[in-house]
């Protein structure tokens, strides 16, 4: 009983030296990576119809913006997240839109072109806002893929636009950012893929 007790009392003395020598002799407390911001953005970006103006190989290229083309010019930035809230690097994202007037592009590629994320899962597009068409509100088509996983494909829309609320196929979800009032032709978007 005795030897038991006296176990017992060395093993107590000796665990702040026990719990010293574990946490690593002279280095530095471990630290844990940061949590990433992740805001409202750990629900997945909801996918749309590709509708009928789809055209694949697209030419790759960060502006779409053409000499001679009408509109107003937008700044299209953004990131492409997983549903944990990390970024998605080299994620592509196809583009393709309605001129000024409404019209798609079916034997070119103007207002058509994609692009991959960097390795923070950033992008940025240049282009103009998307003329209105009968039947739709405004809006961008895009498709979104992580290297080697499925496709998403959607569509974003603008804030105050008054279609919106005629549009059959309008989600909030998808509405487009403008967080600088100083510059109302920034936009952005956050896409999160189910990966
Ligand atoms: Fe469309």
């Amino acid at each position: 009983m005795e030897t038991t007790r006296r176990g017992f009392v060395a093993i107590l003395t000796a665990l702040p030296f026990l719990s010293f020598f574990s946490s690593g002799f002279g280095s530095k407390p471990r630290r844990l990576p940061p949590t990433p911001p992740c805001d409202d953005h750990d629900d997945p970006t909801p996918s749309q119809t590709e509708g009928p103006y789809f055209k694949p190989a697209s030419p790759e290229r960060s502006s779409l913006l053409e000499k001679g083309a009408s509109g107003t010019t937008l700044v299209l930035t953004g990131r492409v997240l997983n549903t944990r809230c990390e970024p998605v690097a080299h994620a592509l994202l196809d583009w393709w839109h309605a001129d000024d007037s409404g019209n798609y592009d079916h034997t070119g590629f103007r207002f058509r072109g994609h692009q991959y994320t960097d390795k923070a899962g950033n992008f940025r597009l240049e282009t103009i806002v998307p003329g209105l068409y009968p039947g739709r509100t405004r809006h961008f088509h895009v498709k979104v893929q992580a290297p080697n996983r499925p496709i998403l494909t959607t569509q974003l829309y603008f804030p105050k636009e008054p279609q919106n609320r005629r549009d059959r196929i309008f989600n909030p979800a998808l509405l487009l950012e403008f967080p600088r009032k100083d510059e109302p032709n920034t936009a952005s978007y956050t896409f999160v893929l189910n990966t």
